[in-house]
């Protein structure tokens, strides 16, 4: 038995205006277990932050920003710091997801630069990493997720690790309707998970929360969520429609 207390979070990406996202939240807070067993975090765009957290402040759902930079203030038009985010009730933020990769030019050392910069604000980073399905078919998965963790978190010593989370996003998996088998993404996270022994020690190697995310949905949850590594999970498209991802966080029911 471990532990770890897994985290089910919803990453709302570029969908919903401000009352489409206040709706939302509304139906989440309403079909919350009255004990719930995992915690629950949704990461609307940012424009909808405040809004949703006046909403959710008084409930076990955490609030999450899906970007930052990080400085923590100034001449950075249309950037959003970890001050900021905390000031609109965040208390998690998405690092390094393969859309910022893919799109915004994320780098492993971007990916550095924030993790420091989200702890220092006070904030849980959930750093995402993945290989693309070309790697995948290329055997090299293993070596690209090394070297996503070995660059992302480099010079970062336990102690301002402890906390962080690791997403597990297989880039082929998202969006697409292709779940990693169980079999493949157990074997990533007790891959992901022995690395963090070999860099931060034994204590944080099993305090971390390794989630997986990539077309997560009601069908599928239970059975990622039995498996020994897996501590939760970053969903996307299953997280706008509350109903869904009521039965997501309620997998146990
Ligand atoms: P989907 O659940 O839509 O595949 O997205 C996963 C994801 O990118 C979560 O961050």
């Amino acid at each position: 038995m471990t532990s770890r207390r897994p985290l089910i979070a919803g990453n709302w990406k570029m969908y919903k205006t401000c009352s489409e996202a206040e709706d939302t939240a509304r139906e989440i807070v309403k079909n919350l277990p009255d004990m719930p067993d995992v915690e629950i975090m949704i990461a609307p765009p940012a424009t909808a932050l405040a809004p949703v957290f006046s909403i959710i402040r008084d409930t076990p759902v955490e609030l999450g920003g899906q970007n930052m930079f990080w400085e923590a203030q100034g001449a950075y038009t249309g950037e959003v710091s970890g001050p900021m985010l905390v000031s609109a009730g965040c208390s998690y933020v998405i690092i390094g997801h393969s859309e910022r990769r893919q799109y915004f030019g994320e780098t492993d050392d971007s990916v550095n630069r924030k993790i420091n910069a989200a702890k220092a604000a006070g904030l849980t980073p959930i750093i995402c990493v993945g290989e693309t399905e070309t790697e995948r078919d290329a055997e090299k998965t293993f070596s690209v997720l090394d070297k996503q963790m070995e660059n992302g978190l480099e010079s970062l010593s336990a102690d301002s690790f402890k906390g962080v989370v690791i997403a597990y996003e297989p880039v082929w998996a998202i969006g697409t309707g292709r779940t990693a088998t169980a079999q493949q993404a157990q074997e990533v996270h007790a891959r992901l998970r022995k690395f963090l022994d070999k860099r931060f020690g034994g204590d944080i190697a099993s305090q971390t929360r390794i989630v997986y995310g990539g077309s997560v949905k009601p069908e599928n949850i239970a059975e990622l969520m039995a498996l020994e590594d897996i501590d939760g999970a970053l969903v996307g498209g299953a997280s706008l429609k509350p109903d869904t991802f009521s039965k997501i966080i309620n997998y146990k029911r």
